[in-house]
């Protein structure tokens, strides 16, 4: 073990050049800007374009995020890609990643926590930073949920869209120190967000393609309650665990899902809204990409200021869940 601070050396994030917007969606299945605009908050999404893939888009977030580190690609010892949408079964999109960085030594894998993907392979990245044996991990999120959406059904068509997030974690960084972070999960609610085929249980046939059970399914309504209890339970713990309340947080970054799910979570934590960091308007749920985006934005755009507290917090199917606090 290493008493060494583990920090956010360097950040990065890449959105597909290609915009859906509401009006867009409303020529596709039966709806409209005002319900998907009041029910969600979201405005238009990022669709990639033919070729782009998981790892594609990874790349490109992962050079910016590498070069503001000061970090080259064969100097990472641990390659981490969460994500629910590879861009095959096999080999993992994190040894794809790893070669289009031209890294051949890192250890790499995948994470599959959905939304919480990004938060599952930082605290797996922290930890074994920790544990000495290596000095900087590239943490990514990178998610094509525009092909694994039904496009027929409106229940869940209006909400996803297509992006990538990098976090570059070095030992001995003091810029973004990562305080803490706790995560959980519950599989007795699998089946409220499922893709149904496409794993050993049930092969792709033309039977389930006929069916669409290759496409992802979710009780909305029953998600968004566990998902509002889940985010604050999580951030209430990490805090707890830091001994730090939601009074020192300086910005909330949760999971961009829906907006209501925000702001009610800020408001359960009295966190007021202006220090809740909003992108959802512009990208959709881009499942475990979101808050690497997020926080690569805030980064980027000097929102983040030295010494100021971030409170990352997701949930997602599973269910998982987790909270990641970072001192800037
Ligand atoms: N346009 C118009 N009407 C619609 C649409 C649509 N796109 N979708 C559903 N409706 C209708 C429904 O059919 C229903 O009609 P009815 O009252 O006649 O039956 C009505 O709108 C209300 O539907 P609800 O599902 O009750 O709407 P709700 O207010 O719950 O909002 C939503 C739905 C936005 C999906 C919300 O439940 C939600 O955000 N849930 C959480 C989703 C989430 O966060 N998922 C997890 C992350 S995804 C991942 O892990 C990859």
């Amino acid at each position: 073990m290493t008493d060494e601070k583990i920090g956010i050396a360097g950040t990065g994030f890449y959105v597909p050049e290609k915009v859906l917007t509401n009006a867009d969606l409303e020529k596709m299945v039966d709806t409209s800007d005002e319900w998907i605009l009041t029910r969600t908050g979201i405005r238009e999404r990022r669709i990639i374009a033919p070729g782009e893939t998981a790892s594609s888009m990874a790349e490109q977030a992962s050079r910016q995020a590498l070069e503001v580190a000061g970090v080259a690609p064969e100097d990472l010892d641990l390659i981490i890609v969460g994500t629910i949408t590879p861009d095959s079964p096999l080999p993992s999109t994190a040894c794809l990643l790893q070669t289009r960085l031209g890294n051949t030594t890192a250890a790499c894998f995948d994470v599959s926590a959905a939304c919480c993907g990004f938060i599952f392979a930082l605290e797996l990245g922290q930890k074994l930073l920790q544990g000495g044996r290596y000095r900087n991990a590239l943490v990514v999120s990178s998610e094509v949920l525009s092909s694994i959406t039904d496009w027929e059904d409106r229940d869940t068509c209006v909400l996803f869209g297509d992006g990538a997030g990098v976090a570059v974690l070095s030992k001995g960084c003091t810029r973004g120190e990562l305080l803490d972070c706790y995560i959980g999960s519950d599989g007795e609610y699998a089946s409220l967000l499922a893709i149904e085929a496409g794993g050993s249980a049930c092969p792709i046939t033309s039977e389930v393609l006929k069916e669409r059970k290759h496409f992802i399914r979710m009780e909305g309504n029953k998600i968004f309650k566990l998902a509002v209890a889940s985010m604050v339970r999580s951030a209430q713990r990490v805090l707890k665990q830091t001994g730090l309340t939601s009074k020192d947080v300086t910005w909330l970054l949760p999971h961009q899902a829906n907006l209501r799910i925000m702001k009610a979570v800020a408001k359960r934590l009295k966190i007021p809204e202006n220090q809740v960091y909003i992108n959802v308007d512009r990208y959709g749920n881009m499942s475990g990409a979101t808050v690497p985006i997020g926080l690569a934005e805030m980064d980027n755009n000097g929102i983040l200021k030295k010494g100021d507290l971030l409170l990352m917090v997701a949930f997602g199917g599973g269910l998982t869940w987790g909270a990641s606090l970072v001192r800037w």
